[in-house]
Order: C-alpha cells, then sequence, then structure tokens
C-alpha cells in the first residue's frame, strides 16, 4: 500500500481507502459480519482512511467503524459527513443548531470525542456563496469537536468554490474512467491550493468491475435498482450517471486493456491514482475478497500511456456526452 499526504493536514492516507456507504444501506442485504470483516481486510491490507456519513443506513456505517476502532490499535482516520438528514436541501438547512446536532449525533456512533473529518454532504450551490457556513464549521473546529474539514460536491462549479475557502482540507468528488472531467478542470487546481481529493465512486458503483452483464438484477432496496434515473437522489450517485448498457459496451472495450493478472477493478482504481492530485480513491466494498483485491491497485506497476490514452478515447466516443455538462 501506498500514503500520500492529504491536503495541507499532517496525515498520510492510503491511496487505496475504504468507502463505507455500501456497509450502512441501499446496497442490498449486507450482514454486520461481513461489514467487520470487509472493515478489518482492508485495516490488514494497509488502509487507514475510511469514509462514511451519518445517513449511512442511518448511523449503521459509523456505528460499525465504531466497533472496528474499538479493537483495533493501528490509526485509523475516519471522515463522516453531515447534511443529508435535511428533509429538503436548503442553504438555511445548513444552520449552528443542526450542524451542531448532527456533528454530536456522529460523534455518539463514532464513539469518539472528536470527529477527524467531517465533509458537508453534497450541500446546494448556492451554499459556497455563504462564508457563514464555514465559519459555523471553523467554531466546531476551534471547539475541539472535529480536527478538519472539507466538502462532498456534485458539480465541479462547487468543487472550484470549495477550494478557495482557507480551511477547507478536502473535496470528494465522483472521478473514475466514466466521470473524467475533474482531470480537465479541477485537479490542477486543487493540487496548487494543496487540498485533498477524495475520488468517490470510483468503480462506478460496481459497473467498473467488470463483472455486470445486461441481465444482472439487483435487490428492490439497491440504489442500482432504485436510483438509475434519479429517483431517490442524484442519479450521478448510481453507475456514476452512465446508461447502464452504454456502461456495459464502454466496459467491454476496456478488457482488452487489462494486463493479464490484473482485474478490471484495480486496472480501474489504479487509472485514478495515477493522478498525482489525487489523494486517494474510496472504493466501497462489502466483503473482505473485494477489499483485498481492491486495495491490490495501490501496487502495481503504473499503466501505460498507450492505456491511458485508449481509456480516455473510450471515455471520449461513449461516455462524456452523457456526463460531461451535467457534472
Ligand atoms: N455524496 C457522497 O458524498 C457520496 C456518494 C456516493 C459514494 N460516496 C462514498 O464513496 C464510496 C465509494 O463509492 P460507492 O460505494 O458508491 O461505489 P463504488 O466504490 O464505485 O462501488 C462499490 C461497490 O462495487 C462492488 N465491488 C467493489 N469492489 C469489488 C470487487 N473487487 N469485485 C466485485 N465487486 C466489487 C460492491 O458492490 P456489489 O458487491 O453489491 O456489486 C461495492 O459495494 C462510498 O462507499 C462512500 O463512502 C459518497
Amino acid at each position: 500500500m501506498h500514503y500520500r499526504q492529504l491536503g495541507r493536514t499532517d496525515w498520510k492516507v492510503s491511496d487505496i481507502s475504504f468507502g463505507a456507504w455500501a456497509i450502512g444501506g441501499a446496497w442490498g442485504n449486507v450482514s454486520d459480519d461481513e461489514s467487520l470483516a470487509a472493515l478489518r481486510k482492508a485495516i490488514d491490507c494497509g488502509v487507514n482512511f475510511i469514509d462514511t456519513a451519518d445517513v449511512y443506513g442511518d448511523g449503521r456505517s459509523e456505528r460499525l467503524i465504531a466497533q472496528l476502532k474499538k479493537s483495533e490499535k493501528r490509526e485509523v482516520v475516519v471522515a463522516t459527513k453531515a447534511g443529508r438528514r435535511l428533509p429538503r436541501q436548503t442553504v438555511e438547512g445548513y444552520s449552528r443548531q443542526n450542524l451542531t446536532m448532527w456533528v454530536e449525533d456522529s460523534l455518539r456512533n463514532l464513539a469518539t470525542d472528536r470527529v477527524d473529518l467531517l465533509q458537508l454532504h453534497c450541500p446546494p450551490t448556492a451554499l459556497y456563496d455563504r462564508p457563514e457556513v464555514f465559519g459555523i464549521l471553523d467554531d466546531l473546529a476551534a471547539a475541539g469537536k472535529i480536527h478538519y474539514y472539507g466538502v462532498s460536491v456534485e458539480k465541479i462549479e462547487e468543487a472550484l468554490k470549495a477550494v478557495e475557502f482557507p480551511n477547507v482540507q478536502t473535496v470528494q468528488i465522483i472521478f473514475n474512467c466514466f466521470r473524467q472531467r475533474p482531470a480537465d478542470e479541477f485537479l490542477a487546481r486543487a493540487k496548487e491550493k494543496r487540498v485533498g481529493i477524495l475520488a468517490r465512486v470510483p468503480l462506478a458503483s460496481g459497473l467498473l468491475t467488470g463483472k455486470f452483464h445486461r441481465d444482472s438484477s439487483f435487490a428492490a432496496d439497491d440504489h442500482r435498482n432504485f436510483n438509475r434515473h434519479g429517483e431517490a437522489f442524484d442519479m450521478g450517485e448510481t453507475f456514476s450517471g452512465v446508461d447502464y448498457n452504454v456502461g456495459l459496451e464502454a466496459v467491454d472495450e476496456m478488457r482488452a486493456l487489462v494486463p493479464a493478472g490484473v482485474s478490471m477493478s484495480q486496472f480501474a482504481l489504479r487509472w485514478i491514482v495515477m493522478f498525482d492530485a489525487v489523494t486517494c480513491a474510496i472504493p466501497g466494498g462489502k466483503r473482505p475478497e473485494q477489499v483485498a483485491n481492491n486495495c491490490r491497485a495501490s501496487d502495481l506497476p503504473p499503466l501505460t500511456a498507450e492505456a491511458m490514452t485508449a481509456v480516455r478515447r473510450i471515455y471520449d466516443k461513449k461516455i462524456r456526452s452523457l456526463v460531461q455538462d451535467r457534472w
């Protein structure tokens, strides 16, 4: 496992880290025992950074992480999020009272007295014109409730505004073989500002593992079933907003680029960490085998220039028109 400095913080985090949404909810049935085994495997593979949120399974994901940490001596940085408990996303909802209450809830779930990294959870674009919200986060840091803070964003425009706030340490954004616009319009700026980048949905919700087919089915409570067209939340969070069948065709073209002995997931993750502005990819994993497979991406040799160009060509030909102007 390789480690990278997280923005201007004093933390060095694993370039392949762990995304803990699927072990909370909205991804079909997952047992807590298996989730804990997946988390433990991640730590054994060298992962020292976990991304979660208060709303993943209504605190279930945070509580599992607390359970992990109870029996774990190695240092693990935990990033959680706040804001999605609002019934409707409004800037006014990000009030001092609400933020304080959400942080207190996360502290309880995580069984800790200070959140390592608190991220605003895809707030409305207008929030970036309200510096007082960031002032509240500064106050929570001064009070010792959070160590650092950052944001999770949907759009590049939000990411570019976020890095202008002096104490924003991280931006979490969808960046993968199917979502390449950050490489053109955001990574360089983040690097200049020394802001950490957490690349989320790195496997396009599993599409980029290469395991799905036209007739693959998903449980009724799996967002890959119920949110394909944004019925419940931003459709960009499901298969990166790419039409499922088009995604399958693009993955089929990518297969020829994957070197022998390397899995498609590893190839897709290695693609992300080819960009040195990225701090880490945060793949979700429900089972220890998945996690171990993904972590091996960190130690792969760099992808060839030909492979990088070919991935770009596939994106330009098949995917770009579906996503580039939206996010
Ligand atoms: N708004 C936000 O801030 C936001 C939104 C989305 C995600 N996130 C964060 O980003 C993290 C990652 O994104 P994500 O979980 O949505 O998507 P992802 O990492 O692209 O896909 C994860 C899913 O792919 C499958 N998978 C993973 N590794 C595999 C392997 N080696 N072989 C086969 N299947 C594998 C698993 O599901 P199956 O086994 O069921 O196929 C897993 O749950 C989340 O966990 C969360 O922490 C944040």
